[in-house]
């Protein structure tokens, strides 16, 4: 069993200003970032570096084209360390920024180019969502053969940033949608993480749950006090979905992400929202397929922590998630029934390492269900 604790080394700073001064930073560093996060944070320390903003390639999470785009336009050998400061997009760009240009981008996502590391990474998240600066993934919009386009995530432990730099600062400036749809994507890899059935260890339990007290305390606190309430416990977001991270580089999400990687490859919902829109009932067909076992661990712990009844606990959650992000089904975000047996199939086709760490056996069929009562 892999019981990594984490891979990187893990730094807590106050300001971009402490870290670049502990890091001192040259002209040799690429400081991977937005120019609105540049600006506020970065203007005074980072400029010795050179400065890339991802938003000069398009908007959105990464695709394809734009990485070529960014591999295009930033020489290899004019860097020795990668800096990415930025949500989850920015910091899966930093960590392909990071490795040997062995092939082209479309080679590299579909294992026909060797990832070989060649420069320093360091990750720097101003979400507190996906975890990226601790684990092996980089996820990307792709083209596959057949030309439908889906997302695909690069795995390798090379891609695991050797510094993580927790600047909770930084999150000041995110929005609160942004900010609700990430703090529910790190939920969702604790809760993914904890029920894998075969790759779950002492350590990603011991992160993951952690992780759910103190998301779900600062959803309770927002649900109470409203979205403000989220500035005074940025620190405790941005921790959470750290541990989040630590929990599902070992166990591995699941269900709810192999069903949202099409959705967000095809319609473009953000990473977090996509994941969400299908949560709910995914916890709801487990509980009904396999109620004995790890569900009924996290249902416990749920209650624990939310307080109310076992039995209602998913119920519960569900309620106190709707306070935080308002749930809509598929077909608002263009969605068409058409994409249940499509979906369906790309997720078959090309999300197996996600399936494989299904609560329970993930059919075609389930998969179809699934999407159909997320629909509507
Ligand atoms: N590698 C992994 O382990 C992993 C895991 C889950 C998701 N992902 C990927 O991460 C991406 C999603 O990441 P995300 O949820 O962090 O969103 P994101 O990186 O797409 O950022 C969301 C939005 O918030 C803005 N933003 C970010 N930080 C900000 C700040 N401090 N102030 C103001 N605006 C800010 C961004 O510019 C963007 O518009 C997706 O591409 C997803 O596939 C990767
Ligand atoms: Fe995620």
């Amino acid at each position: 069993m892999r019981e990594i604790l984490i891979k990187g080394q893990l730094n807590k700073f106050q300001s971009f200003s402490d870290f670049a001064d502990e890091f001192q930073l040259g002209e040799r560093d690429l400081l991977f970032t937005n120019q609105f996060l540049y600006d506020e944070f970065m203007e005074e320390k980072g400029k010795q570096c050179q400065i890339v903003f991802q938003e000069k390639f398009g908007a959105g999470e990464p695709s394809e084209e734009m990485i070529t785009e960014i591999f295009r336009n930033i020489k290899e050998d004019s860097y020795d360390r990668v800096i990415a400061v930025g949500g989850g997009a920015i910091m899966d760009i930093g960590k392909l920024l990071s490795l040997k240009r062995t092939g082209t981008v479309h080679e590299l996502f579909f294992k026909e180019a060797e990832v070989i590391r060649e420069k320093q990474m360091i990750a720097i998240p101003t979400t507190c969502g996906t975890g990226s600066e601790v684990t092996n993934i980089s996820v990307a919009i792709v083209k596959d053969a057949n030309g439908d386009t889906t997302k695909l995530g690069l795995v390798s432990d090379l891609l695991i940033p050797q510094e993580v730099c927790l600047i909770p600062e930084l999150l000041i400036t995110l929005p609160y949608k942004p900010f609700a749809s990430s703090a529910i994507d790190a939920l969702i890899h604790a809760v993914e993480s904890y029920l894998s059935p075969a790759r779950a260890t002492m350590t990603s339990e011991l992160y993951g749950v952690k992780a759910m007290e103190l998301i779900l305390e600062g959803f309770r606190r927002i649900g109470e006090e409203g979205p403000k309430a989220r500035l005074d416990y940025l620190e405790e977001f941005l921790t959470a979905s750290c541990y989040a991270g630590i929990a599902f580089l070992q166990a591995g999400c699941a269900t709810v992400h192999a069903m949202s990687f099409p959705l967000g490859g095809t319609y473009g919902v953000p990473h977090g929202e996509s994941n969400y829109a299908l949560f709910g009932k995914v916890l709801e067909k487990y509980d009904a397929i396999k109620p004995e076992g790890k569900i009924a661990e996290l249902k416990k712990t749920i209650a624990r922590i939310l307080g109310g009844t076992e039995e209602d606990a998913l119920k519960n959650l569900a309620a106190l998630e709707e306070r935080i992000l308002h749930l809509k089904p598929l077909r608002e975000y263009g969605f068409k029934e058409s994409d249940i047996e499509v979906f369906a199939d790309s997720v078959i086709e090309h999300q197996q390492r996600l399936v494989t760490n299904s609560y329970v056996p993930l059919t075609k069929e389930l998969i179809k269900e699934i999407y159909r009562e997320c629909y509507e």
